[in-house]
């Protein structure tokens, strides 16, 4: 489902796989992402996985993050 820059949610909290949601929403339509990701050391709430394995996903959510943003947009 791709969502229409006019109907991004807002005030929720989406509780989904973020790949999935960043896939869903328009280039350049968010002002700022916030993240706290996975550390793959294999805390309580994280599986450990091969070190490529968790670059390539993480690397896949950057580039989202990066489509998404606004040219005046932010990460943290
Ligand atoms: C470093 S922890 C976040 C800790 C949190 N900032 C806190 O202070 O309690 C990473 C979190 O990302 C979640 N996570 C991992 N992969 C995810 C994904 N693909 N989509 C959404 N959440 C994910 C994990 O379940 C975990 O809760």
């Amino acid at each position: 489902m791709t969502q229409n820059q006019n109907t991004l949610p807002l005030n929720q909290i989406l509780l989904t796989d973020c790949i999935n949601l960043l896939k869903s929403l328009p280039d350049e339509s968010v002002d700022l992402v916030v993240s706290s990701p996975p550390y793959n050391l294999g805390k309580e709430y994280e599986a450990r996985k091969a070190l490529e394995i968790y670059l390539e996903e993480q690397t896949i959510i950057l580039q989202e993050c990066t489509r998404i943003l606004k040219n005046t947009g932010s990460l943290f």
